[in-house]
Formats: structure tokens, sequence, C-alpha cells
């Protein structure tokens, strides 16, 4: 499954060390090249010479050995890299990869690789949730670095909470995930919308909902690696879109509606993850609205119903998905929605369940096909349900 692929496994100093030994081994049996990197602390944890047995390499650790070839082992190991894996990833290699620093010979080759990296963070709980040690794997994440996340349990610290590093078996099957992507998506154009829509009641106030956009650019970005083009509409975020995506900005659920129905007709698939304002304000002041009036009343007019419109004027083999979030009966409405609206499929998320909807880095989805397919999905990160969407649309 991995063979001819060169996968660079980075160990630090974490208790779960030991654990690598089980990845690289996986690895090696899947027929990967596993070359291992190995920190000064990580060292003290397990012997270099366990990773060179199941590596069948020699383990790399000091910037200054002497080289095979011509060349500093940290840039023949990174050029030749398919992905990089840190596993465990200390708070301490997070921190210099997210501030650039290169001191050693894994941080120094996380640097120059030019490949996918993946990093599973491992600690105790009150460290992995210091303010500083989720800032960084921000920093990282929105570098397009991938986490596996840690999970919780009783830690070898002696607490019980979030720090552990994930399964193994887990690891290895992301980096699979990462290594056999795709490209079943070439020369198709993928429509997303992503993010909030802000309907304006004077020049500085709006009525907006608390959509982060993650789940429409997660989607997009996907779409990108399995070979489509894209083009990405999107209300306001906070998220860098994907360099090669066309994005087109928008703020109102109007604004959206132009920008969806003028760029439909090349899509062949439109997937309708943004939060669009059902309502908006039906006047707009044009001066800010002063407190001395005392209570208002706001009237709302109805927003069109860009996924019902898009519906009605499919063009032939083209493929409609929207969302629906629900708060109670989700695949009852969300059946209702995707017959009234003529669309192919719908991604339910339930608003009730922890680790689904707004703001997060996961999400919890039921994919519900028109021809009455149903696929409940556990908890994922949105990368994986963007990966999960493609593959049920396609199958
Ligand atoms: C027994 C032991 C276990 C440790 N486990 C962890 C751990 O799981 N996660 C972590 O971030 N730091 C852990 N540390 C602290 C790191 O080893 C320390 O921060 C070190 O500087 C990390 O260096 P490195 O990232 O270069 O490997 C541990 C230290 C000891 C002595």
């Amino acid at each position: 499954m991995l063979n001819g692929k060169n996968v660079l496994l980075g160990v630090t100093g974490g208790i779960s060390a030991y654990k690598a030994v089980e990845i690289a081994s996986r690895l090696v049996k899947l027929g990967a090249n596993v070359n291992v990197i190995m920190t000064k602390n990580a060292t003290k944890l397990v012997q270099p010479l366990t990773f060179r047995y199941i590596s069948r390499n020699p383990v790399a650790i000091d910037m200054f050995a002497e080289p095979e070839s011509w060349k500093p082992e940290h840039i023949s190991l990174a050029d030749k890299a398919d992905i990089l894996i840190i596993a465990p990833a200390t708070a301490n290699i997070i921190a210099k990869l997210a501030h650039g620093i290169a001191d050693d010979m894994l941080s120094t080759t996380a640097l120059a690789v030019r490949c996918p990296i993946l990093i599973a963070p491992a600690m105790n709980c009150n460290m992995l949730d210091n303010a500083i040690v989720q800032e960084n794997i921000k920093i990282l994440k929105d570098h397009k670095v991938e986490f596996v996340e840690s999970e919780y349990g009783m830690l070898a610290c002696g607490y019980e909470g979030k720090g552990r590093l994930a399964d193994p078996e887990k690891i290895v099957q992301k980096i699979v995930n990462i290594l056999t992507i795709k490209r079943d998506l070439e020369g198709k154009t993928i429509l997303v919308t992503a993010g909030p829509t802000r309907e304006a009641l004077d020049p500085v106030r709006f009525i907006s909902n608390r959509s982060s956009g993650k789940m429409g650019y997660a989607i997009a970005e996907v779409a990108l690696k399995r070979g489509a083009n894209v083009i990405l509409i999107t209300g306001p975020t906070n998220i860098t879109p994907p360099d090669k995506a066309k994005v087109i900005n928008v703020e109102s659920a109007l604004q959206m509606y132009d920008a969806v129905m003028s760029n439909a007709l090349q899509a062949d698939i439109i997937i309708m993850s943004a939060a669009v304002s059902d309502y908006r304000p039906k006047e707009f002041s044009q001066q800010k609205i002063k407190r001395d009036k005392g209570e208002i009343t706001l009237v709302l007019e109805e927003n069109p119903d860009i996924l019902a419109e898009l519906g009605k004027n499919k063009r032939g083999g083209q493929i409609i998905v929207g969302f629906s979030m629900e708060t109670e009966n989700l695949l009852e409405n969300s059946i209702k929605k995707l017959k009234k609206k003529n669309a192919d499929f719908i991604v339910a998320n339930d608003l009730s369940k922890e680790g689904a909807g707004f703001g997060t880095d996961t999400n919890i989805v039921t994919i519900i096909s028109a021809d009455g397919e149903v696929k409940e999905l556990p908890l994922m990160s949105k990368h994986d349900v963007a990966n999960a969407i493609f593959d049920f649309i396609i199958k």
C-alpha cells in the first residue's frame, strides 16, 4: 500500500516515544521506506538501535554527523520525504516548529521539507491545555500542518485527561490517507460556499451567525488536493483561503446569491456549506441607529433560498450538495430539505452533539443521498469529513 513512499518519522522526548516503534513497524509492513529522526531527548527514553532495526535504516540524531553523501543529511532526508510525521510531538517541538526554530536535526529537517507534515502531540493534560501550546498548534494548523489529536485517558504522569498519544493504528491510517490521496476530481469544477453572511442594520451593525467557515474551507482544500478547480465563495472568516482556489468574498446573503448564481453553470459539483442568513433587516438605516428611540422593532424580510434556486435550475449531470444544521429530528428534517430543494445530497450536522457544528475543528455528520442512502460518520476532523463527502458523492 505504501510501496515506494518515503516516510520520515520524527520522534521527540515524550514518554510515549516507545509507541513510535509500533508506528515505524506498521509503516515498514505496509511497504514504506522509513527514516527515523530522533531528538537527543528522545534517545534518553528509547534506544536508537530499536528504530534502526525496525526501520532498517540508520537513525539520524546529530546534525553534524558525517553524512553519507556530500549533502547535509537533513537536506537529503527532507528532499526525498513524501511525508514527515512527528509522533510523539512534545510541547517543545511544536513550539519550535511554530516559530521556525531550527536548532537540531528534527526541527531543521522540518523546515526543509516540502511534503505534508503530520503531528501527533502527546503531553501532560495541563501542558496541552496551556494557552501558549494551543496558540502554537493554531499557528501550525494555519500553515496547513495536519494533526492527529491527542486522546483522553490515564497519562503516564498520573493525571487523567487529554494528552495521550493517539493510537498508533489511527496515526498510521492518517498517514496512509495522506499518502494515497486520490486525484479523482481532476478536470472537475467545484463551487463551495463557506462562512456566515452579514445582514446590515446600519453602517456599523449587522445580524450574523456563529459559522467559522472551517467546514467549507476544508472542503475547498480537499477538493484542490483531489485535483479539482475550486471556486470558493465565502462570507467573512478569519481563515486564509487555499492558494489555488478562485476566491470570491461576499458579505450579505444577497451578494452570496449573486455570486453563486453567476458561477453555478460552470460547476460540476456545488457544495453549499455556508450558513446563509434566512432573513435580512427590511430597512437599512443610512445613519447609525441611536439609543434615544426607546424600544424599537426590527422587521425582517426573507432572503432568496440559494439551495432551492440551484435545485430548480440544475443542469444535466450537475451535483448539488446542501448542508443542514438541526437541533432536533435531524434525519427527518434533513430528508425533507433534500426533497424540497431538489438537492442530490444533504450533509446533516447535529448541533446537539459535542464536537459537531460551528467553530470546532471537528464535526459529526450524516450524509444522505437523494436515493435514500444514509451514511452516519463518527466524530472526525473537518478535513476528514470533507474527504468522506467526496468519497460518498463519487461512489
Ligand atoms: C520521563 C519524561 C517524560 C516526558 N514526557 C513528555 C511528554 O510526553 N510530552 C512533552 O511535551 N514533554 C515531555 N517531557 C519533557 C520533554 O522531554 C522536554 O520538554 C524536552 O525538552 C523535549 O525535548 P525534544 O522536544 O527536543 O525531544 C518528558 C520528560 C521526561 C523526563
